[in-house]
């Protein structure tokens, strides 16, 4: 078991690298749900500079039962490399999920305005817009005070020199619109059915009825004779608008904006939305999950919701401490909803 976890204290943050996952015995964890730094150097953050040693995936083997999950996000550049960490570490590869969301930013420019830079032509200024330097809190339409935005006019241009104007519009990136989800398994030891895993453990097969996704009103006389109560089964893309013909059905959740909480400053922060879709697929109440990069504790503050035990590490002090602050306060909202 985790070092001292009860219901009544249903977390532990550790600000200590994580890797031994030291204190975690061998076959106590039911599921792992992790958001790994990605290895891209995201807005050039040090953590992100290189993925996770493979070490990390060889103690999460040790630590989680046999058959139970881990849902480890990925990156689509570096996700090969990870999936091959996670299989020569014991794991077998179950599915990958996409996370669709709709407000990714390509990165990406003109290149036409690059040739004239190279050529030394003064590209043409064809008119102004607005840009803001800073993040959307909460709402839709409200900005952060002054000291957190700045808005400026810049101008816009088109290329100048014959080459440029050929290449004009061309670019370096499309608009990212997913982010992978690897599902791995520990496998059940050999001779052991599903069914007798799950007596043993309380693991080793899908919470297939909590995450099933409500029927639109209506439709369902068009999904066959006998639909489920509960809605469709949820499939490994993540988005709820329904496709043209009515039948798919998915699980929408957009990014987070950037210091949508007051506190929380974490650059890569995840849906609380998506991370309970996740929690609940591969787990059930009072199952002992575990984040190995915790971050600001989107996982925890997830499991904590719908009683899940949560045991989370992150060597940064400033993100644990965050962390702490919103797995207590969402104990405490608990508490007053009883
Ligand atoms: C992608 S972020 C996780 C963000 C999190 N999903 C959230 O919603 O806030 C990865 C985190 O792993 C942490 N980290 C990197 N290496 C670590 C290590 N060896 N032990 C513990 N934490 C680590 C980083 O400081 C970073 O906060």
């Amino acid at each position: 078991m985790i070092k001292d976890s009860n219901t009544e204290h249903p977390y532990q943050i550790y600000n200590e690298s994580c890797y031994q996952l030291p204190g975690i015995k061998n076959e106590s964890i039911d599921a792992i749900i992790t958001d790994p730094p990605y290895g891209i150097g995201f807005q050039a953050h040090e953590w992100d500079k290189a993925l996770p040693d493979r070490q990390i995936w060889e103690d999460c083997h040790r630590v989680l039962k046999p058959g139970g999950y881990a849902l480890v996000f990925s990156s689509i550049r570096l996700m090969h490399h990870l999936m091959l960490h996670l299989e020569d570490s014991g794991f077998r590869i179950k599915d990958v999920l996409m996370w669709v969301f709709l407000n990714g930013m390509p990165k990406s420019r003109d290149v036409g305005l690059d040739i004239d830079k190279e050529l030394e032509v003064e590209s043409t200024k064809i008119g102004t817009y607005n840009y803001v330097q800073g993040y959307k809190k909460g709402g839709a339409d409200s900005y952060r005070t002054a000291d957190h935005y700045t808005e400026a006019k810049k101008h816009r241009y088109k290329p100048a020199s014959e080459e440029g104007k050929e290449y004009q519009g061309w670019g370096m990136g499309i608009k990212p619109c997913y982010e992978p989800i690897i599902m791995v398994q520990k496998p059940i030891s050999n001779g052991v059915s599903v069914a007798q895993n799950m007596l043993k453990h309380g693991t080793g097969a899908l919470n297939l009825e909590d995450t099933r996704l409500p029927y639109e009103s209506g439709e369902e006389g068009k999904v066959g004779h006998n639909p489920h109560p509960k809605g469709r089964v949820t499939g490994n893309v993540l988005r709820t608008d329904p496709f043209e013909d009515g039948y798919d059905k998915f699980f929408l959740v957009p990014k987070v904006r950037q210091h949508a909480d007051d506190f929380n400053h974490h650059p890569t922060k995840k849906p609380i939305k998506l991370m309970k879709h996740l929690v609940r697929l591969v787990t059930n109440e009072n199952s002992l999950v575990l984040d190995p990069f915790t971050g600001s504790g989107s996982t925890g503050v997830a499991c904590v919701r719908d009683r899940r035990i949560f045991i989370g590490f992150e060597q940064d002090a400033g993100y644990a401490t965050i962390a702490e602050k919103r797995l207590s306060s969402t104990v405490q909202s608990l508490k007053e909803e009883q």
